[in-house]
């Protein structure tokens, strides 16, 4: 499946706007951490065997897919959320091709689907989801509400008040320290850098 294809799946399976948004902001911050989280761990790698196993697990267009398609079954599973991304898994699965880290990644970001959390991009889109919800929710209460009026400290002073975009899970956004090794502050910077490169599309 290549990243238009998948685009178009998105758009065809979510007709909230919004939806699709959300959609390409989470898939601009997985191609970033693709790209953060491959030079730190390379720094770390010297044998052939374990470059081409880097080259793998960085795919980014396979990265930048789950952001995408993360959330593309949700407004068909609004009568039966536990069914959240196994719609999705089924519609992959009736296309053909497409690859199970995809499929796992797709099924990783939602809780109570998929117990563990096994590689950088599982845990990646684990973070990346709830981070984009808090940081357009920082953009939408900027008085121009642009993201190129957010700062990095300007979410971080929000990141602890709990009544401020509840529904983004503080706990799921810390993921970036507890299991990717990135310090709060600099998700936040990647992120935020990633989103405002699409600031356009993200009509923000
Ligand atoms: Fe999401």
């Amino acid at each position: 499946m290549t990243r238009d294809e998948a685009y178009n799946l998105m758009i065809q399976m979510l007709k909230s706007k919004n939806l699709q948004k959300h959609g390409l902001a989470v898939e601009a911050i997985m191609r970033a951490l693709c790209q953060e989280l491959r030079i730190k761990n390379k720094q770390s790698l010297r044998s052939k065997d374990l470059k081409e196993l880097s080259d793998k697990e960085f795919d980014e267009d396979e990265w930048a897919i789950v952001g995408l398609l993360h959330d593309a079954d949700y407004e068909l599973v609004e009568k039966d959320p536990k069914r959240h991304t196994l719609v999705t898994e089924e519609k992959l699965g009736e296309i053909g091709g497409v690859s199970e880290r995809i499929i796992n990644g797709i099924k990783a970001h939602h809780d109570g689907i998929k117990d563990s959390r096994d590689n950088l991009m599982e845990k990646s889109v684990y973070a990346s989801d709830e981070l984009s919800g808090l940081i357009t929710a920082v953009a939408l209460v900027r008085p121009d509400k642009k993201l190129s009026s957010v700062t990095v400290e300007s979410v971080m002073k929000k990141f602890p008040q709990k009544s401020f975009a509840a529904g983004a899970k503080r706990e799921q956004i810390l993921a970036c320290e507890k299991e990717l090794n990135i310090p709060l502050e600099e998700f936040v910077g990647i992120a935020l850098k990633a989103m405002q490169g699409i600031a356009g599309e993200l009509g923000l």
